[in-house]
């Protein structure tokens, strides 16, 4: 019989001669050739990883998310290098932008908001550059989410509160109404909901949480700007976030969470910290490990 690991290693092997070679070579994290499309991360320039403030600093030309991206980050890690707002260009103009520079010799970063794989349109920026043989990267950074949990002094899972996360966002230009899932997620009851690109639209998105069925009283908190100076937070219930959210006047750049978990509402000890630790239950301790 083959040894297991050898069959592993194989079939490892095999996947990686007909994907890029560079999963099977490189890990995330990792500083690696070409442009690096790095997470600044939801606004506290503290926020941004090592290895992403390592590449800004030495970057000669950052292609940034605009207002998205503090320009307390740009002002304190990249002051010198050249700086492009991407709001408003299209991919043909960043394109040939990146590109270029990058075949002069300079060194490139595009910093996107949050992290790059969430809403963050990069990955068709990075499949138009590899087609131009610029080859491309992700540095992860800290999502909004996150930084909006960690405002609420919450987590988005909470035992016997939420054992899912769901990261989604509104119906409207970009999303049809039938790929609209936060009524699916809600009545769920289990999932932490946490709505993306929805300042703009929380009253008509709770009243059509209400319409669906939804019990009126679930927790809402809208975090506005997380991390940033001017953060701020407004509270209440499916019934009730859309009057105050339009009193507090944010109509952008906030995170809208939904579930038990944005209150931190009757929640179960871990089995972290229950019997395992004492050696009874091995199973639930290599989970808890997780
Ligand atoms: C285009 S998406 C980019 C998301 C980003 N890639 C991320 O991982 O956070 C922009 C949306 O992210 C959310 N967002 C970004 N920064 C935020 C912050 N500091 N606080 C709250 N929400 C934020 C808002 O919902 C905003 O409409």
């Amino acid at each position: 019989m083959t040894d297991p690991q050898d069959a592993i290693d194989a079939a490892a092997d095999a996947r990686a001669e007909e994907r890029d070679p560079r999963i099977a070579e490189q890990t995330a994290g990792e500083i690696q050739d070409g442009i690096p499309f790095i997470g600044a991360g939801p606004g506290d320039p503290g926020l941004l990883t090592v290895t992403g403030k390592e590449l800004v600093e030495t970057a000669d030309l950052v292609v940034h998310a605009g207002s998205l991206v503090n320009s307390e980050l740009l002002d304190a890690y990249c002051d010198d290098a050249e700086q492009v707002n991407s709001v408003g260009k299209d991919l043909e103009e960043l394109v040939p932008l990146m590109r270029d520079a990058y075949e002069d010799g300079r060194d490139v970063v595009r910093l996107h908001s949050g992290d790059p794989a969430i809403y963050g349109a990069a990955v068709e920026q990075m499949d138009a550059l590899e087609h131009e043989d610029v080859p491309t990267y992700i540095v992860p950074g800290v999502t909004s989410a996150f930084a909006a949990s960690a405002t609420l002094r919450t987590q988005l899972t909470l035992n016997g509160v939420a054992n899912h996360v769901a990261f989604t966002r509104p119906q409207g230009k970009t999303l049809d109404s039938e790929n609209d899932h936060i009524s699916d997620f809600v009545e769920k009851g289990d999932v932490t909901v946490c709505i993306y690109l929805g300042t703009h639209a929380v009253a008509e998105t709770m009243d059509r949480l209400v319409e669906d069925g939804a019990d009126p009283d679930t927790p809402v908190a809208v975090v506005y700007h997380a991390s940033w100076p001017d953060e701020d937070v407004i509270e209440g219930t499916v019934d009730t976030i859309g009057d105050r959210l339009d009193d507090a006047g944010y109509r952008a750049s906030a995170m809208v969470v939904i579930g038990p978990a944005a209150r931190k509402a009757g929640y179960e000890r871990s089995y972290l910290y229950g019997d395992w630790a004492n050696g009874s239950d091995t199973d639930s301790a290599s989970e808890a490990d997780d």
